[in-house]
């Protein structure tokens, strides 16, 4: 709805209603409409300012009227009225305009701005384009290179930029609203012929074809297959080379593909997602909107290496006072070091004063007495953990929330070390912690609930995708990301190179195949875990059991490699070869595929031809079998859950949706006629053979993926 009142007697404001950010709505817009043509004829009335109430000008269209049929006024020609009227139109933008807001405030004759406001043109996150004209008014207003940037990634600016863009005339640090009329009084009865955008020839910068070029080029490397910012490149070429009429033409078209795309659909379902991960719940019950979290103000992290140098750094930023506990000396020094340079890189970006003062550090595990919360990121090792946890429990005073940064083990034993394993939850960051946007809250059955929130509510705060899950070994990421590249290295004794595989993995749009992966993220790490499960047993001369553990098939590859002494980029090779230790660049490595060659030899297997349909097929089956394991006992609420944990920290396309929506994509009928396929091929690979859910889900017809949570249900019912 939009609400229209008469101030300072001739000029008429129009406010935006519609809670929470005034988006776009049927009836928004059905309210643009007539209150402008109330305005406009109104001879009282010189000239209009639109603003939005509660502070926000407009978060764009509404979203859930996506998908659906469109009725209510169109946004373009409602934007044409506008811009067309007599009678100058200012938009006062407070807070936000986003997307249809921002081409809302296009179509305007003027902007005023908040200095706090934030302006955007987000839709190619969402897989669209700005589609109500502001792919063609944008380079008109302020040049293609500036345009393009603002279009192709869905960068919000700041009032401050968006002055220096041009695209609003003024920004005010006082009363949004006030500063708009008091403008629009004095515009009153000018010329408005220049003030028109979509009249505006667009700049033309010395070598269009260039520059066009590039930006191409510049999408194509970063989208890896995401066709929303190729489209946002073509929409503004059409503005820079086209009359105005004819590039809406084009926006129009460029847009009707986008939106029947899968992309925008899995675009826009991880958006959903996102939200609702929020709002979780445990298996007993107690849930997000039942759950108080309990105030942090204090905290500690335990073991300051790669991980808790991060985790410092991520509590310190939210406003936390940190102790930060190292027992090695030398480490101590160096951590300090690195936790300071990034607080200080950090506060520069956001124009702040560094919040040293706010870490304490010390080696004594004594300095954590009178913490709220404690974060362990000790070595993985389950024998220091627990003695870590135990020392916690005599030192820090009572109802202090112990948490746990392991990747793997079991936290839920780790509760047991303690006399109030209620307080206890895994917090699982990912390298770099103060970076990376996933968190993986853990609880096991003696979590409470109050815990769960309070760390669900810590990861929001530090900006994180916070997702609880249930306690198992590796929980959903790492658990679903071992099948991933066990399939990996069975293919290399197969036939396949790494080469192949990561080129395979990289066009379906992870941005680092498996091996290349693994070799920045160093090879021993995995290697010392699969030690410590006693899966790398000593290697026999030759023979089937080396490659059998636990009655299973396993490739023991990756631990020959790391035998060699080759950690990947640490170490100068592991998978690929590198100039030197700590290189970057990845060099296909003729050792390697004489190793290959010599292995296969070695365990009588004959190399046949792999293509990278089976290479995604493999990996990504498999590891979409393992997800629908990890719903069917119940560790993942919901698909969406895994979705969010593949998106934010595993590098998953996002414009693929997440392992379990891609699932849903592919068809699931398909999936289970391919897993069938290669387990019937490999009988040895458990994780191959289809599981229940999935063949369930396929017997009920394969419903769409918001429907699952329904199957499992009954599913959990029967058990
Ligand atoms: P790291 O080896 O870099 O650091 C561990 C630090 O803990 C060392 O500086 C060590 O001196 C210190 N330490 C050992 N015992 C201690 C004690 N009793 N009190 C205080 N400090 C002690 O290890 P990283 O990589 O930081 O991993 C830490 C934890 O985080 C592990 O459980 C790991 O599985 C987990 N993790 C690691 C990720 C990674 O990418 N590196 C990702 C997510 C979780």
């Amino acid at each position: 709805m939009a609400q229209y009142t008469r101030v300072s007697g001739i000029v008429g404001l129009i406010t935006l209603q519609n809670p929470p950010v005034n988006a776009l709505s049927a009836a928004v817009r059905q309210g643009i409409v007539d209150t402008v043509k109330t305005a406009l004829s109104d001879p009282q009335v010189k000239s209009v300012v639109i603003c939005g109430q509660n502070g926000i000008f407009c978060g764009g269209a509404d979203i859930k009227e996506f998908g659906e049929k469109m009725f209510g006024p169109p946004l373009i020609p409602m934007m044409h009225a506008i811009e067309a009227a007599d009678k100058p139109v200012v938009a006062a933008i407070e807070g936000s305009a986003l997307g249809g807001g921002l081409e809302l405030a296009l179509g305007c004759h003027y902007r005023i701005a908040h200095s706090k406001a934030r302006l955007g043109l987000p839709e190619v996150t969402l897989g669209l384009l700005p589609a109500a004209g502001g792919s063609q008014r944008l380079p008109r207003l302020i040049g293609v290179p500036a345009a393009l940037d603002l279009i192709t990634t869905g960068r919000h600016v700041t009032a401050a930029e968006a002055l220096q863009l041009g695209i609003v005339d003024q920004v005010t640090d006082h009363n949004t609203v006030d500063a708009a009329v008091k403008f629009a009084l004095t515009v009153a009865g000018q010329s408005l012929d220049a003030r028109r955008i979509s009249t505006r020839p667009c700049p033309q910068p010395s070598d269009l074809d260039a520059l066009f070029e590039e930006a191409m080029q510049k999408v194509r490397r970063s989208a890896r297959g995401a066709i929303a910012p190729v489209a946002c490149v073509q929409a503004v070429r059409a503005a820079a080379t086209l009359p105005y009429a004819l590039g809406l033409e084009r926006e129009k078209e460029l847009m009707a593909t986008l939106f029947t795309s899968g992309q925008a659909r899995a675009l826009q379902y991880i958006f959903f997602a996102q939200r609702a991960v929020g709002r979780w719940r445990m298996p007993s019950g107690a849930s997000w909107d039942t759950s108080k979290p309990r105030p942090i103000n204090k905290a500690a992290v335990i073991g300051l290496g790669t991980m808790g140098q991060g985790i410092t750094v991520a509590l310190t930023q939210i406003g936390l006072s940190v102790v930060a506990i190292e027992t090695q000396e030398k480490q101590l020094m160096k951590a300090k070091q690195a936790i300071s340079g990034m607080l200080e890189r950090g506060a520069k970006r956001r124009g702040v004063a560094p919040p040293l003062d706010r870490v304490s550090y010390s080696q004594n595990i004594q300095a954590v007495a009178d913490v709220d919360l404690v974060i362990e990121a000790v070595f993985e090792d389950m024998g220091l953990k627990m003695e870590v946890f135990q020392q916690l429990s005599a030192v820090c005073k009572p109802g202090t929330l112990l948490c746990t940064n392991t990747s793997a083990l079991d936290m839920d034993q780790l509760a047991s070390e303690t006399p109030n394993p209620e307080l206890v939850v895994g917090m699982h960051f990912f390298s770099p912690a103060h970076v990376m946007k996933l968190l993986e809250v853990v609880y096991g059955p003696r979590s409470s609930p109050q815990a769960v929130a309070t760390a669900m509510q810590l990861g929001k705060k530090m900006g994180k995708a916070s997702v609880a899950v249930g306690n198992c070994t590796g929980f959903v990421g790492n658990r679903m990301l071992k099948l991933y590249t066990e399939q990996a290295f069975f293919l290399l004794e197969e036939g396949a190179t790494p080469e192949l595989v990561d080129e395979a993995l990289e066009e379906f749009g992870f941005p680092m195949g498996v091996f290349r992966m693994s070799d920045l993220a160093g090879l021993d790490v995995g290697w010392r875990i699969r030690k410590s499960a006693g899966l790398e047993e000593p290697i026999e001369a030759s023979g089937q059991s080396v490659r059998i553990r636990n009655g299973c098939r396993y490739s023991p590859i990756a631990d020959l490699i790391c035998e060699q002494g080759r950690f990947g980029q640490k170490t100068g090779s592991g998978w690929y070869q590198y100039d030197a230790p700590g290189g970057r660049v990845a060099r296909s490595d003729p050792w390697l595929h004489s190793f290959l060659a010599k292995y296969r030899a070695r365990h009588g297997l004959v190399a046949r031809g792999i293509d990278h349909q089976e290479v995604l097929e493999r990996c990504l089956y498999a590891m979409i079998n393992e997800g629908f394991r990890i719903l069917e006992d119940g560790i993942a609420a919901g698909p969406e859950d895994i979705d969010v944990i593949y998106v934010f920290g595993y590098g998953w396309p996002r414009h693929r949706g997440g392992p379990m929506f891609y699932a849903s994509m592919v068809g699931l009928a398909k999936v289970l006629e391919r897993l069938e396929h290669y387990h019937h091929a490999h009988p040895d690979v458990p994780s191959l053979q289809p599981c229940s859910l999935l063949k369930r889900l396929v017997a009920s017809g394969s419903p769409p993926v918001h429907r699952w949570r329904e199957v499992i249900k009954k599913l959990h019912s029967q058990l």
